[in-house]
């Protein structure tokens, strides 16, 4: 058994949830499942990031304190994650007092150990990416991915020595060739560390809304530089050096590609000023468009699309948590930029769920209860979906090691699709009860079983229900997946039910 530690970024609390925050949380829960359903010790950790202006100005705007707009976005996060499935082990929320208990353990260290300095900060800042820019990379004076005004600022600010590790980092990169996934971003975070790095202030005193800086009280921490240490307060760091000696050899972030710099260079850096090994891994996700542009709430306040459109809780109340959560899976692959649409979760949901997937389920379940009884017959050893089964279960379980759940999803599918074909070709409805047709329906039986355990982490609900109407025992996602994707387990005498349609179809006007 091994071990996978799994964050998401934390999400800005300003506003609630949209569906590319979800898209982030889904794949991420998906890839928890799968590490669980292959026996390893998981511990997947999701949350929001409440301090910084962007929060200050939000609380302001509503008329309410920082702390009472923040505890009350926080579970608008925890809700939506709750309705989709999320099964996330802990929520960390940086304004709890285990965050800034770390966050001035760790930047003590690095303080103590001489990598900060005071200075004056003179420059431009965004306060949506709550982010620094040089002229150079804004867009005449403007946010290049938000596009308003960047704001001058000039502050007296504590400052973090990152030119001091410019060939640890390279060195590092070199020796963990896999340390950035895709090797796109790898190359990226390598080019970007190869430009030369400049030291950046981590400090602010214009805001008060942050965590105090232990050595200087009349600065908070810069947001950025309190939010990314929350993947060591959740693990203990300055109260439980077991517990981060457990956990942080095996950590993974799943983070969006506009923060891999954060990510894959500033942290890496902070952690080995610390003295403390770098996470282990950082993949990183494209982004949801629409019409091209990444879709975020902006663009429901402008008008462009309507908020229900693009809100995670309403769009599962549309189509289904399951089929929500398919679609994000299984559309963009995990890594490149995806355009998102309504038509498009319908298209999925009628071909992928209702045609494939629905209509294997219940074309079995009425085939078995006509002519054998409703009594589900056992599987042959020498099925001829055998081979596509065992190739199958191959390819999805390498696939979702490496990050690929839409890879992973589109693999079942061909177990899937053979089925239906196998169907088709021996066509059950039309045989005579007896041996032949019990044969076919076992072989059937057992590739819909290994179906349910391969598409458990992405649709656990329909997954569970998959695996009742078998009349199979315990859950689809507490099997140990080695051993229980072996052909032919599906045991001989268990009912199995019809039940109503999985998938009702979508009507195009609906
Ligand atoms: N608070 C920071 C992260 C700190 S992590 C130490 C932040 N928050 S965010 O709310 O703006 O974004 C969180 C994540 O949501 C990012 O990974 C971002 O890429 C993702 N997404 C937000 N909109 C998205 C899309 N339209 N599409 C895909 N992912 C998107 O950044």
């Amino acid at each position: 058994m091994s071990r996978f530690y799994l964050t998401t970024p934390i999400y800005y609390v300003n506003d609630a949830p949209h569906v590319g925050s979800a898209y982030t949380t889904v794949n991420a829960d998906a890839l928890a499942r799968w590490h669980r359903l292959a026996g390893d010790d998981v511990k997947f950790l999701t949350g929001t990031d409440e301090h910084g202006q962007k929060m200050a100005d939000a609380a302001a705007k509503n008329g309410v304190s920082p702390k009472e707009w923040t505890d009350r976005t926080s579970e608008r996060f925890r809700l939506a994650w709750d309705v989709l499935n999320i099964s996330y082990d802990d929520f960390i929320r940086t304004t709890e007092p285990r965050h800034y208990e770390t966050v001035q353990k760790f930047l003590s260290t690095i303080y103590d150990n001489g990598y900060i300095y005071k200075d004056v900060y003179k420059g431009l800042y965004c306060v949506s990416c709550e982010d620094y820019y040089t002229l150079e990379a804004s867009d005449d004076g403007r946010c290049p991915i938000h596009h308003s005004v960047l704001t001058q600022m000039e502050e007296e600010n504590w400052f973090f020595r990152l030119s001091a590790f410019q060939d640890r980092l390279l060195d590092y990169f070199e020796a963990h060739p896999g340390f950035v996934t895709p090797d796109t971003k790898y190359n990226e975070a390598l080019s970007f560390i190869k430009g030369g790095l400049r030291d950046i202030s981590i400090t602010r005193t214009s805001i008060s809304w942050g965590v105090p800086v232990p050595w200087d009280e009349r600065h908070v921490f810069y947001v950025w530089y309190d939010a990314l240490i929350n993947y060591l307060s959740a693990i203990g760091y300055g109260r439980d050096d077991d517990e981060v000696e457990y956990w942080w050899p095996w950590s993974n972030h799943l983070i969006g590609k506009e923060i891999l710099r954060f990510h894959t260079v500033w942290w890496p850096a902070m952690c080995m000023a610390a003295g403390l090994d770098p996470v282990h891994h950082v993949h990183v996700n494209g982004w949801l468009l629409i019409g091209g542009e990444k879709l975020g709430k902006t663009m429901a306040a402008e008008g462009a699309v309507k908020i229900t459109d693009i809100e995670p809780i309403a769009l599962s109340q549309e189509f289904g948590v399951d089929p929500l959560r398919y679609y994000l899976l299984r559309d963009t692959a995990l890594g490149n930029d995806g355009e998102f649409s309504l038509e498009g979760i319908a298209a999925r949901y009628n071909t992928d769920l209702a045609n494939n997937l629905g209509n294997l389920v219940a074309r079995v379940a009425a085939v078995v209860t006509s002519k054998c009884a409703g009594v589900g017959p056992a599987p042959r050893s020498d099925s001829s979906l055998r081979e596509v089964a065992d190739a199958v279960t191959a390819d999805a379980a390498r696939a979702w090691e490496r990050f690929a759940p839409q890879r992973a999803l589109e693999a079942t599918w061909e177990l899937i699709g053979a089925t239906n074909a196998y169907l088709e070709t021996h066509a059950p409805w039309k045989m005579e009860p007896g041996d032949a047709l019990e044969a076919v329906m076992g072989d059937a039986l057992e590739a819909i079983r290994l179906v349910a355990i391969l598409i458990s982490p992405a649709m656990p609900g329909v997954a569970e229900e998959i695996w009742r109407r078998l009349g199979l025992d315990a859950s689809p996602s507490a099997v140990p997946f080695t051993t229980a994707v072996t052909w032919g387990q599906y045991p001989r005498g268990r009912h199995v039910t019809k039940g109503d349609s999985l998938f009702p179809r979508i009507q195009s006007e609906q």
